[in-house]
Parts: C-alpha cells; sequence; structure tokens
C-alpha cells in the first residue's frame, strides 16, 4: 500500500515508525514530515492545512490510505475532501472534528450522552459571562471555544484573573474568533490520564493508556507546554477504571453518535481527570495525542495498518490490539526557553551512539539536517521548541525510565532542556 501521513512532529515520526513495519505498507510518505523521519517516510513539502495540496499529492501519488495526525486539518474538513475524491482517510468527518474544534459542542454533546464532566455555562455576551464568574466561587476555568494551540484554557484562582482572562478572550480578542465564546467550568482536582481509542463507527479498538506531563519543569512547574513526556501504561488506570471510562466516557459518544445517524470514524481521545469521584472527560481530541503516542506505538505488536484499514470498513467489532506488557516512557528534549522564545539550529550531538542501546528509539519533532559549522559533516540541528522525544521500554517503569535518561543524557545541544522526573506519577503508585 502506499500511505500518506499528514503532520511533522513527534507524533507523526512514531506512528510513521510503526505503520513502516506493517507487512502491509509499501511506500510510505509524510506531509511535510522532517528530515529525521526519512529513515521511516520520505518527507513531503506541503503543509498540513494546505488541503488542495494534499489532496491533489494523494491523487497523482495513488496514496491508497491517508493517516492524519493534527487535529487542524480534521477541523478544517480534510475526511470530507479526500472523501468525496474516493480517497481512503482515517479521521472524522468536519462535523464531528468539532468534538476538539469548539469546547461548547464537546460538551452539550457530553451532556446530551450523559458523559461525567465538569459542570459548565457557555456564553458568547461579554457582560453575561461577567456576571456568572462574579457569583462562582474560586477557582473556575475559563476555556476559549474553539481552537487556541493549546493555549486556550485558564484555570483562574480568582474572580479577578477569571474577568481578565475573559476580557482577553472576549473582548481583545486574544484568540481571534476561537475566544470570542467561551466555556466557563468547574474546577476538577485529581490526577490527569488520556484514554484513546480508534472508533470505526460503532465499535472501538482500544489503545494503552498513557500520561502526558504538560508543565515545562520538574514538579510540574512552569508554564505549559505541547507536552515535555509521556507513559504508558498510567498506572492511575488500573484495570477497572480503565474498563469504567470506556464504559462511560467513550461508548457512551460512539453510541450515542450511531444513533443520531452521524456515526463517529477515527481516533478518539478523551482526555480524563481521575477525581474522589472517579473519572471526569475533560476535554475530546480528535486525533492520536501528543507524545502520548510517542510512548504508546513502541507497546502495540499489533499491526497499526490492519487497524485503522478495519476501522475505516467498519470491522472492528471482537477485534482487539495486543499490546507489550512492558511499559515505556518517551522524554521530550526541548530548546532551552521553550514554551516562549529559544534559538534554531543548534547542532545536536549523540544520535548515532543512542542508536545502539536496545529497546530505545528516538522520535524526532523540531528538528532539521545540517552540517558541522567545524568540519562540515552531516547532523541534525534544532528547528523548533520541542526537538526529540527519546523513548525506551524497561522490564518495568523504573528501568524503562532509566534506560529513557541514560539514552537523554548521551545526547546533547547547546541550551537543550528536559524534565528529569518524566513519570515520577507512575514510581508513586
Ligand atoms: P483542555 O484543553 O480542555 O483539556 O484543558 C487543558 C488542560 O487544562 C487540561 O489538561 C487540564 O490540565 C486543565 N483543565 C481543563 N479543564 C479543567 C477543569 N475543569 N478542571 C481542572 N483542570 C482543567
Ligand atoms: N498530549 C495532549 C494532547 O495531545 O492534546
Amino acid at each position: 500500500m502506499r500511505i500518506l501521513v499528514i503532520g511533522s512532529g513527534g507524533r507523526e515520526h512514531a506512528l510513521c515508525w510503526k505503520i513502516a513495519k506493517s507487512p502491509k505498507c509499501g511506500k510510505l510518505y509524510c506531509a511535510p514530515g522532517t528530515d529525521g523521519m526519512s529513515d521511516t517516510a520520505q518527507p513531503v513539502d506541503i503543509d498540513a492545512n494546505d488541503i488542495d495540496g494534499l489532496l491533489k499529492f494523494a491523487k497523482s501519488e495513488s496514496i491508497d490510505l491517508t493517516i492524519v495526525g493534527p487535529e487542524s486539518p480534521l477541523v478544517c474538513g480534510i475526511v470530507d475532501r479526500f472523501e468525496k475524491e474516493g480517497l481512503k482517510i482515517f479521521g472524522p468527518r468536519k462535523d464531528l472534528a468539532r468534538l476538539e474544534g469548539s469546547k461548547i459542542f464537546a460538551k452539550e454533546l457530553m451532556k446530551r450522552f450523559g458523559v461525567p464532566t465538569a459542570g459548565f455555562k457557555a456564553f458568547d455576551k461579554f457582560d453575561e459571562a461577567i456576571k456568572y464568574v462574579e457569583a462562582k466561587i474560586p477557582p473556575v476555568v475559563v476555556k476559549a471555544d474553539g481552537l487556541a494551540a493549546g493555549k486556550g484554557v485558564v484555570i483562574c484562582k480568582s474572580v479577578g484573573e477569571a474577568k481578565d482572562s475573559l476580557k482577553k478572550m472576549m473582548v481583545e480578542g486574544c484568540f481571534g474568533d476561537a475566544g470570542r465564546r467561551v466555556v466557563i467550568e468547574d474546577c476538577l482536582i485529581g490526577e490527569e490520564a488520556s484514554i484513546i481509542v480508534m472508533s470505526d463507527g460503532r465499535d472501538a479498538a482500544l489503545l494503552a493508556s498513557s500520561q502526558d506531563h504538560k508543565r515545562v519543569f520538574d514538579g510540574d512547574k512552569g508554564p505549559n507546554t505541547g507536552g515535555m513526556g509521556a507513559y504508558s501504561p498510567a498506572p492511575v488506570i488500573t484495570d477497572a477504571l480503565f474498563k469504567k471510562i470506556i464504559d462511560i466516557a467513550i461508548l457512551p459518544v460512539i453510541h450515542g453518535l450511531a444513533k443520531e445517524g452521524t456515526p463517529y470514524k477515527g481516533v478518539l481521545y478523551a482526555g480524563i481527570m481521575v477525581t474522589e469521584k472517579g473519572p471526569f472527560v475533560l476535554e475530546f481530541n480528535v486525533r492520536f495525542g501528543d507524545p502520548e503516542t510517542q510512548a504508546i506505538m513502541p507497546r502495540l505488536k499489533s499491526d497499526l495498518v490492519e487497524a485503522i484499514e478495519k476501522a475505516i470498513a467498519g470491522k472492528l467489532g471482537g477485534y482487539e490490539l495486543e499490546w507489550d506488557r512492558r511499559p515505556c516512557v518517551s522524554v521530550v528534549i526541548a530548546s532551552g526557553g521553550y514554551p516562549g522564545d529559544y534559538r534554531k539550529g543548534m547542532e545536536i550531538n549523540g544520535l548515532e551512539a543512542v542508536k545502539n542501546i536496545g529497546d530505545v528509539v528516538v522520535f524526532h519533532a523540531g528538528t532539521k539536517a545540517g552540517k558541522r559549522a567545524t568540519d562540515g559533516r552531516s547532523l541534525f540541528i534544532t528547528n523548533g521548541g520541542r526537538a526529540l522525544n527519546v523513548t525506551a521500554l524497561g522490564e518495568d517503569m523504573k528501568s524503562a525510565i532509566d534506560k529513557c535518561y541514560t539514552a537523554v543524557r548521551a545526547i546533547s545541544f547547546e541550551r537543550m532542556h528536559y524534565r528529569s522526573d518524566i513519570g515520577y506519577r507512575a514510581l508513586k503508585l
């Protein structure tokens, strides 16, 4: 098969790495991809949001299957466009990609299907939103309705902070149209985990549980990032809790949408808060998690291409994915300064040495091919905030973490930054 993956981050490298192992995979492209993933997929210079360009490429290259990494093309309707042209693509159509593209849509859907989620109210009028938070006991959570590159959620510790956030979003338009409407939510306390499934519109193939680390510094300090590391499985999700989450948060959505005549096909990712009162859904995403996918793919024994084909064909009933029982840890190496300003073009050393460590794989994100200043030798240089995802499997969580950090320490570039405590929650349990 000729397969196209859309995106260019660590998630897409992990997907390509896994897809390339499938006996079904002939030629694999990644658009735009990066030089760092050319060991598994050929990068194609088309932006992930250039749907016309991607469609033209898929047709001219006779692509048999397209897999979408990021949410933005899905929200823009890439699946509708590809399907209209008779091309096979994995993901929800535009109307259902709103599960991620609109927090209000997602919250109302959860309410309709009885999915446990924080109490909320939606607003499109600033004055009414202000009146509502004035009557609330903080903390409250203010969320921009639309996509805001992961920055549209503010946990407000005071009414004043909530009012400021509302003003920035609704009046000053700091997220453009995405923040003109907002959701104001009750604040939940607990531990977060990610539950990701692939839905065929009726049944689901369940991916292993995982946990992200969103803050930039150790101990979950500092600003939020796109994710500084992940591990799978997440011990906070016991087998019983996993089953419960599937039963009360995932299947009601899949079955509810099918009943309404709009079956959901694609990845469904539930961001879960495990509270004293049980699990609650914080958000739904319509794609694989990043960096969760980097910690999940090395554990997946089944053929991902086969599973995705079954999902598209509506044949996931009775199908189960097989997992390596060993835990996996993925640590992000970022450019110093990220998620604020950072420099690009730093020479990355040590990647060759890491290749010799068993059960370790490095997924590239913000890197590109370059030349060493001193002798012109080819190497990778940094080209983004999150540069690399160093990933290791181990007999248990502790050995996976130790192995991962052995590899991390073998890699170096100027001003590199990584968290040294990825997986700490798993060790506490
Ligand atoms: P979201 O994009 O809705 O998942 O929000 C991003 C992050 O904000 C989540 O991963 C949580 O850490 C936090 N968050 C969102 N909603 C809530 C809530 N109701 N209570 C507490 N934390 C929340
Ligand atoms: N790891 C968070 C996300 O993929 O949205």
